[in-house]
């Protein structure tokens, strides 16, 4: 048996790391062992963006590198099918393991099933009904041809069963990105702008953007800058740039108290964003990290497909809302924040329950 782990981009990554150490320890004890391929889109192929990520995530080294790079949506999209495809011609997994909403993910889906091959999804579920969010067309059109739906919520089975899926396809099964943070927690290290600006716990904030909708026009992207710059009590604000908003950056050059750095390696980010008096994010599953860390997020977008990290979680919507901003922001400078609480199932065995159902429906041919 066999199963092909697809990744492409660095939130799966994260995700994937915990999945691959599981099916390890399986195959240890395991007189039914569940082999693998790791197959890397090359989505993501600068060495911050990926090479580090495996190593310092311990995950082996990709047993296929598709290569594919950058490009449009379709050209990506439309590569990554056509290398995977011509990979299935040479050799079939029993079932195929994608992984959150980029777009490898879309599109490793959709060669899979085509070629008639069993498709599990992890983070299946999703939905912000945000149709200009790319991430949300990939995970209806995911979701829509899946067999197999491991869920990080209740919510998400909801709208699963909404869209018509059933009951026995999906499994409840919690995070595996709280997999990944329990695992490395004691691991957590101090970057080096840690040290060079005399940060202290709770005194700086991080900031990551990099949607289209807030970075790709110059003058909404430098307005939001500098409202974030002007209502941060004169705070440092860490931004690990992703290599996409570096262009716009270099043209906004009135930043007080923003430190714009190099995309940061999983511990140190990490460490920061465990450490910080808040984040502020366009991400989403920065949101679901600040939620299990109990660290104030303020959410730069109108809609969130993590309604928890809202519900329970320490995580607010902005949108683009100025007044907001400056609320809530003048909110957590005086320590008044909602406490966040951790959300069911995750508790660093989703990865567990994932290869349980995984080892139980290949031994019964499902
Ligand atoms: C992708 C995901 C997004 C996720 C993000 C995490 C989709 C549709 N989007 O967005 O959901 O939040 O990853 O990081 O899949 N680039 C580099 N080096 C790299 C990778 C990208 O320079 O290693 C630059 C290129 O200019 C590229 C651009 O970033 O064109 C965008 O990369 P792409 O993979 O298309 O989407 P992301 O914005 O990274």
């Amino acid at each position: 048996m066999i199963i092909d782990i697809i990744c492409g981009a660095r939130p799966n990554f994260i995700k994937i790391s915990p999945i691959v150490r599981e099916l390890e320890n399986h195959n240890q004890k395991s007189k039914f062992p569940i082999n693998y391929r790791i197959v890397h889109t090359g989505q993501h192929y600068d060495q911050s963006m990926s090479k580090r990520f495996f190593d310092e995530l311990e995950i082996p080294k990709p047993h296929i590198n598709l290569n594919v790079k950058s490009g449009s949506h379709a050209k990506q999209t439309s590569e990554i099918m056509k290398k995977y495809e011509k990979l299935l011609n040479s050799k079939q997994p029993n079932l195929c393991l994608v992984v959150g909403d980029v777009n490898s993910t879309l599109a490793c889906a959709i060669v899979a099933k085509k070629a008639g091959i069993k498709l599990a999804h992890v983070e299946a579920g999703l939905r912000s009904r945000d149709m200009e969010m790319p991430e949300e067309i990939n995970r209806i059109v995911t979701d829509s041809i899946s067999d197999i739906f491991f869920t990080t919520s209740k919510h998400a089975n909801k709208n699963l069963l909404l869209e018509g899926r059933r009951k026995n396809q999906i499994y409840f099964v919690g995070n595996t990105m709280i997999d990944t943070l329990l695992y490395f927690q004691k691991k957590f290290n101090k970057p080096k702008i840690y040290f060079e600006n005399n940060l202290k716990k709770n005194n700086y904030y991080v900031l990551t953007l990099h949607r289209p909708s807030n970075v790709d026009n110059i003058i909404n992207f430098k307005n939001l800058l500098n409202q974030i710059d002007i209502n941060c009590n004169n705070k440092k604000i860490i931004y690990p740039a992703h290599p996409r908003t570096s262009k716009n950056l270099k043209k906004i050059n009135t930043l007080k108290n923003i430190l714009v750095c190099k995309p940061m390696s999983y511990l140190e980010f990490l460490f920061l964003v465990k450490n910080a008096r808040a984040v502020i994010t366009d991400s989403g599953g920065i949101t679901e990290e600040s939620t299990f860390l109990d660290t104030p997020c303020l959410t730069m977008r109108d809609s969130t497909e993590r309604p928890e990290t809202i519900k329970i979680g320490s995580n607010i919507l902005v949108g683009n809302d100025n007044s907001k901003l400056k609320k809530y922001l003048s909110n957590i400078n005086q320590g008044k924040w909602k406490k966040s609480s951790v959300p069911e199932k995750w508790d660093g065995k989703t990865s567990k329950r994932i290869v349980k159902v995984i080892h139980k429906l290949l031994k019964n041919n499902v």
